[in-house]
């Protein structure tokens, strides 16, 4: 629920480009982080070398991680999630909101394309692999990671929010607006993730033909 405190966030990957900038941004403004590694000492000395700021971020196996807190955010690539679910999902706390920014593109020899996922969406396919229990959400599919990196840049966008509970979006939501520049948007069920999904591959196609980095989405009119 929104009223809910948010004092942790785990994220599962939080080493990688799309994880990093979200670990440092969320440690700035306060809160306990625990990036979780398939190999924690290599983890821990790439997060040695971060300019720092805010709270200290923990390291953990992804196992361990993922039941230190009731928020984890899913943060691998496409092609690692159902690896990954399968050693981490019975681990999710009772009551636990998983956060999904995972997009199912493929980049082959720079040319850009989106898989077909069976479910629809990565957050739709996220959702078949992860208990019942557990309320899922998308958030920061649309975010580019390197923006996210430039720690001081101000965000200044819009970031949709879809998920299959209303406590999962009002959660991811209220996660969201933690960061400084950054809207939800609440654009209702887990399945506009299909939506959202395309409007990452279109970002990633305006920044190739405009030879720019870091397009992304406002929302007018709302
Ligand atoms: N890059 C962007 O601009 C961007 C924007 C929006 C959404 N996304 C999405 O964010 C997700 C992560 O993208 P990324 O660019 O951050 O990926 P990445 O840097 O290649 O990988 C992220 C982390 O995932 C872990 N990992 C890598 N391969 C793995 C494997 N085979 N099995 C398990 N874990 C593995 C690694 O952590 P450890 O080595 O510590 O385990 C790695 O640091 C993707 O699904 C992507 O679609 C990316």
């Amino acid at each position: 629920m929104a009223s809910l405190p948010l004092t942790s966030v785990v994220i599962l990957g939080g080493t990688g480009q799309q994880g990093r900038g979200l670990a440092q941004r969320f440690a700035r403004v306060g809160l306990r982080v625990i990036v979780g590694s398939r190999d924690p000492d290599k983890a821990r000395a790439v997060i040695a070398g971060w300019p720092g700021g805010g709270q200290p971020i923990d390291v953990a196996s992804n196992t361990e991680a993922a039941a230190q807190s009731d928020l984890v955010v899913i943060a691998v690539p496409f092609a690692s999630v159902d690896a990954l679910l399968a050693e981490v999902a019975g681990r999710f706390t009772e009551g636990a909101v998983a956060i999904d920014l995972t997009v199912p593109v493929t980049f082959n020899a720079g040319k850009m394309a989106m898989l077909e996922v069976a479910e629809g969406s990565a957050s739709e396919h996220i959702r078949a692999r992860v208990p019942a229990r557990v309320g899922l959400a998308a958030a920061f599919k649309t975010i580019p990671a390197h923006l996210l990196s430039e720690l001081d840049t101000p965000l200044d966008c819009d970031e949709f929010v879809c998920g299959d509970t209303d406590e999962a979006r009002a959660r991811t939501v209220a996660l969201v607006q933690l960061l400084p520049g950054l809207r939800a948007v609440d654009v209702g069920p887990l399945s506009r993730a299909r939506s959202i999904e395309g409007m990452t591959a279109l970002a990633i196609a305006i920044n190739r033909r405009h030879k720019i980095h870091d397009a992304r989405f406002r929302i007018v009119g709302l």
